[in-house]
């Protein structure tokens, strides 16, 4: 059966790198490969534009019927003056609190042909290959009670809550644990235990849910140590799961172990596995509309979407390769150009891509 995809270009240069994302699904689709059907809605400040809206009814409701979402990128200098519930980012907000999307997957990758990328040194990130899965709906920024109060002395006090039912922790734990059995089965749960006490029950729901995965090495680390070992000695890590957060520093830290935010994508992922899938990065005014942009990581995200939500792990393999062996040959965008390298823009490595899925490894 056909899968429903709904495709929210967005702002800035997400129209310009989800064009090039669709070029893939499209040559997979015509070779019989995937049944896909794609389908388009305005989000974010386009949607604002046309209908007062960042996150239209239609678009929310779309998203709903869809197995998963292709989400570009949001916002802008242009938006800046609206109020904060007229901003493009609360489409984007809307759509994953609309979907439920409680585990945010973040893989930090760094490919070898980019191992110059890095401001850390080589040997430290070579081969890096980490997947932080993060708790998206829960935690302090959701927790009550919340907000700033006029204390009688005048005095302002500000207070937000961190807040998890075990339910919520066991099903995230299970999202890390289910991605470590197909990688290194390796998962490090971060929290601080010692300290907090609503992630010291963090820590005994996650020993708890790993029974059911006796495969499964789990080891806790606190927080603090967690951002410490990132940037000492990154490898050491196969899975790492925590809270809202915690899981917000650390996946952005781990991400620029890489050096390259064009080439990062993500997964959020619901309780039906339904997902939107997104670049990590944002909508780039600064380069938007000439044609500069890395289309790598949308298309990478095209990846992830074919494997945890639509049931087609050989072909997110495919791109996955496919990407690989076009920085072999030597592509390069802008963001990630060094010395020897042939400069590209957006669409020549989008069709790039799509000429090396179609030659044999
Ligand atoms: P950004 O990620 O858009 O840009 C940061 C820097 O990275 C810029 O110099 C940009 O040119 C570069 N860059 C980003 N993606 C690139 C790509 N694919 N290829 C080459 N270079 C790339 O973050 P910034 O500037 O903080 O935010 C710009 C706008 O995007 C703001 O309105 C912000 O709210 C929004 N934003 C939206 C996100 C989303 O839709 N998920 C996430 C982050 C920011
Ligand atoms: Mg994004």
């Amino acid at each position: 059966m056909s899968k429903n995809i709904l495709v929210v270009a967005g702002d800035g240069i997400g129209p310009e790198i989800v064009a090039e994302a669709i070029k893939v699904l499209n040559v997979l689709q015509a070779e019989g490969a995937i049944d896909v059907t794609l389908q388009h809605a305005l989000v974010g400040g386009a949607a604002y534009d046309a209908v007062g809206d960042p996150l239209p009814e239609e678009t929310l409701s779309a998203a709903k019927a869809s197995d998963a979402v292709l989400l570009g990128a949001v916002g802008g200098p242009k938006w800046e003056p609206l109020h904060i519930s007229k901003r493009p980012e609360k489409g984007l907000l809307g759509l994953r609190a609309g979907l439920g999307l409680f585990a945010n997957l973040r893989p930090a990758i760094l490919y070898p042909q980019l191992a110059d990328a890095s401001t850390l040194k080589p040997e430290v990130v070579a081969g890096l290959d980490i997947m932080i899965v993060r708790e998206l709906t829960g935690d302090i920024y959701f927790g009550q009670p919340r907000g700033v109060e006029t204390l009688p002395s005048g005095e302002r006090r500000g207070i937000n809550t961190m807040v998890y039912t075990e339910s919520e922790v066991e099903r995230i734990c299970r999202v890390a644990f289910d991605i470590a059995m197909k990688r290194d089965k390796r998962v490090c749960s971060v929290d601080k235990a010692n300290v907090l006490e609503c992630t010291e029950m963090w820590r005994e729901v996650a020993i708890k849910t790993a029974a059911d995965y006796p495969e499964i090495a789990l080891t806790h680390m606190y927080v603090d140590n967690a951002a410490m070992q990132l940037v000492r000695a990154p490898k050491q890590f196969d899975v790492m799961v925590t809270g809202n957060i915690f899981g917000d520093i650390l996946s952005d830290c781990a991400s620029m172990l890489t050096g390259s935010i064009g080439m990062l994508p993500s997964a959020s992922l619901n309780a039906a596995g339904q997902g939107m899938y997104e670049p990590i990065h944002g909508s780039a005014p600064d380069i938007a509309g000439r044609g500069v942009a890395n289309p790598l990581a949308t298309i990478l995200s095209v990846a992830m979407m074919l494997r945890y939500s639509l049931g087609a792990p050989a072909s997110a393999e495919r791109i996955e390769s496919a990407v690989s062996r076009v920085l072999d040959q030597g592509l390069r965008t802008p963001d990630i150009l060094s010395a020897g390298m042939r400069r590209v823009g957006t669409v020549e490595m989008g069709d790039a891509v799509v000429a090396a899925l179609s030659t044999p490894d």
